[in-house]
């Protein structure tokens, strides 16, 4: 299928269905008549074999008390192998509802109050709120934007902050949300060395593991440098971005050593008692087993593809200055509006002269951030064109 067939397809009118990036402006923008481009779900249909998937399940199985499903099992490491070249043993799978729940009780089981945990800024705001909600201390080491507007990382700085914060866990985000980068082996090794050198934990959210659109593969930190620091980390993934299925609650939460896991799920066990949930092991089994559903996800990806080529050539060609993130991963492009938009004037050019909802870039760090917008790409061509048309209509070379 064409990326216009998949489009005509699967595109679907969301206002009206509760959904949070369409209904729920409301929520964090002044007025309720924008373009949304701002949560990270896409606004196409889940795939049709999954539709089904879910549907027999419900059809021919009573929603009784139920164990893990071994196929499910089976499904999520045969992704890994297949897609990411990542061999798991099935002994390292357990789970949380989501991946920030994840991140919370991880955050619950491994650290004490007032402990410091490192992130790399900007970064997704989550990372922030669940590490004050928990009383804990954020620890925001920025990274350093390139001429061509990539990220990198200050390694020397990097160590250093976590030895003066006296940093207890870092969590690291692949690909990364919201400046788009793959990390690279050789840059997940430096960076793990030194949590290893200062016993640092490490949380690695692969949760955009499959939307990688640039040239650089995805590498699941498990595997960097053959599992040399797989024993130090936690690797958190689900299928809601990568098959639009957010709402189903279920998350991939993998520690490889004993010890963790057990402390893990024994931290789990105090703030959650349920089976699993079957609806989400049918869809996640269909999603990781199913060729039609790859075949959606690869689809999926050229039109978010082709939303970025769009963005970038008629932006830049207008905008010269703006400054536009390589995006190699998510589906979710990093723009800095700086060199024509005053920080304080963002909102108000946004939203009332846009009339875009977009996800705005001091939400991912703060201040150092206000002159940026994250757009969200997984959604239909005609949706670009109006943001961008807007957005060259309202702010001035
Ligand atoms: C990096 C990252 N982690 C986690 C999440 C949220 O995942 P979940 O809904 O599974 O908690 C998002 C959603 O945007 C994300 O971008």
């Amino acid at each position: 299928m064409n990326t216009t067939n998949f489009t005509k397809t699967y595109y679907i009118n969301r206002r009206g269905t509760h959904s949070r990036k369409w209904d729920g402006e409301h929520l964090k923008f002044s007025r309720t008549d924008l373009l949304p481009l701002w949560v990270a779900d896409m606004d196409f249909m889940t795939p049709p074999c999954l539709q089904e998937a879910i549907a027999n399940y419900v059809k021919t199985t009573p929603l009784g008390y139920t164990m893990t499903n071994p196929n499910y099992l089976d499904a999520v490491i045969n992704w890994y192998k297949c897609r990411h070249n990542c061999n798991l043993s099935k002994d390292w799978l357990t789970s949380a509802p989501n991946v920030i729940t994840g991140i919370m009780w991880s955050i619950g089981a491994f650290t004490k109050p007032n402990d410091a945990i490192a992130v790399l800024s900007p970064v997704y705001g989550a990372f922030d709120t669940s590490t004050s909600d928990a009383q804990r201390h954020i620890v925001p080491i920025a990274m350093r934007r390139t001429t061509d507007n990539r990220y990198t990382v200050d390694y020397d700085a990097f160590e250093s902050t976590i030895i003066q914060q006296d940093v207890k866990l870092f969590i690291h985000c692949n690909p990364h949300n919201p400046v788009g980068h793959v990390w690279t082996e050789a840059e997940m090794a430096q960076l793990f060395s030194i949590c290893k050198r200062h016993d640092v934990l490490i949380i690695s959210d692969e949760i955009h593991q499959d939307l990688i659109t640039g040239p650089i593969p995805f590498r699941s930190a498990l595997s960097v440098s053959n599992g040399a620091y797989a024993d130090n980390m936690i690797t958190m993934s689900s299928v809601s971005k990568s098959f639009n299925m957010a709402s189903l609650h279920h998350a991939e939460v993998i520690i490889p050593n004993d010890e963790l896991r057990s402390q893990y799920n024994t931290y789990k066990a105090l703030v959650y008692h349920t089976d699993s949930d079957v609806i989400a092991e049918a869809a996640i089994t269909a999603a990781y087993t199913y060729p039609e559903a790859e075949t959606w996800l690869n689809t999926a990806l050229t039109v978010i593809r082709e939303n970025y080529e769009y963005l970038c050539r008629e932006l830049l060609s207008a905008l010269p200055k703006l400054r536009i993130s390589p995006m190699n991963g998510t589906y979710l492009a990093w723009i800095d509006f700086g060199a024509y938009v005053m920080a304080d004037d963002m909102h108000d050019v946004f939203e009332n002269q846009c009339r875009i909802a977009p996800s705005f870039g001091e939400w991912f760090g703060g201040e150092s951030y206000a002159t940026f917008v994250r757009l969200n790409l997984a959604t239909s061509l005609t949706n670009i064109k109006v943001a961008t048309h807007s957005i060259i209509e309202h702010i001035q070379p």
